[in-house]
């Protein structure tokens, strides 16, 4: 859902690895473009005919029409109901990184929005144009998502694999604010004139498992 950068770079990175891909969006015109864009794996999807054609949705619209997009694909109706639904939307200003005042996180919106789909926060902190990942496994980025639906999350780390990542699961849809208000911090630090890898500490989870517990 989307036709924008993410949707887009997204789409060519799964079409890249075999996945076939529904694109919609609100002008017909900008869809048939992201399809076009994306490539032979890409077909446009009228808005009405969307939620029947897919297995996953990816919800990569502009946060201002997150509300309207899920509505343009019957999400309010039940039309997902039972699909995995990832959300990769930001609520930030992107310029400074502060949070837009919203209640509760996107995250936990799409899933009140949606009528029983299965919502897991994702791939927001990432730029599109990070994926593909080709790079060695062992650097391989690390992907938190957060959501209550145990298949759901197997299948965005199935799909965030296809990427060339890893994931962390960091709990349920709960945890979503927390993950978006991560992107916030990394861009406040870009903003500060910092790379956002050099301002969280360094621990190695294994390290902390060896320690002997305090007394
Ligand atoms: N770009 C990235 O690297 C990246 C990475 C992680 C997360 N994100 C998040 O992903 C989302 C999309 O980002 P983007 O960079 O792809 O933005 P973008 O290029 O500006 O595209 C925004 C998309 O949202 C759609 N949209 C806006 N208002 C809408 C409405 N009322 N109803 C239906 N669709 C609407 C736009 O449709 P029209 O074309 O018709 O205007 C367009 O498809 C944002 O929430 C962003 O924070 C982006």
């Amino acid at each position: 859902m989307g036709t924008g950068n993410l949707a887009e770079t997204l789409g060519r990175a799964w079409a890249g690895a075999g996945h076939t891909l529904s694109v919609t969006g609100r002008d017909p015109q900008r869809v048939t473009q992201a399809v076009d864009r994306i490539g032979r794996a890409a077909n446009a999807v009228d808005p009405a005919d969307f939620a029947a054609q897919v297995d996953v949705v990816v919800v990569a619209v502009a946060w201002d029409g997150l509300t309207a997009a899920l509505t343009l694909i019957g999400a309010d109706a039940g039309r997902l109901a039972g699909k995995t639904v990832i959300d990769c939307t930001n609520a930030i200003d992107f310029a400074t990184g502060a949070l837009k005042p919203t209640s509760g996180s996107a995250a936990e919106l799409v899933a009140r929005t949606a009528v029983d789909a299965h919502v897991v926060k994702a791939l927001h902190l990432f730029a599109g144009a990070s994926w593909p990942y080709e790079g060695p496994q062992d650097a391989a980025p690390v992907v938190a998502i957060c959501g209550d639906d145990p298949s759901a999350l197997e299948r965005t780390t199935t799909l965030i694999r296809d990427l060339g990542a890893r994931t962390a699961v960091v709990g349920g849809l709960t945890a979503a604010r927390q993950l978006e208000e991560a992107a916030g911090f990394v861009m406040r630090v870009v903003a500060a004139g910092h790379n956002p890898r050099s301002a969280v500490p360094d621990v190695d989870p294994a390290l902390l498992r060896a320690a002997p517990a305090a007394s």
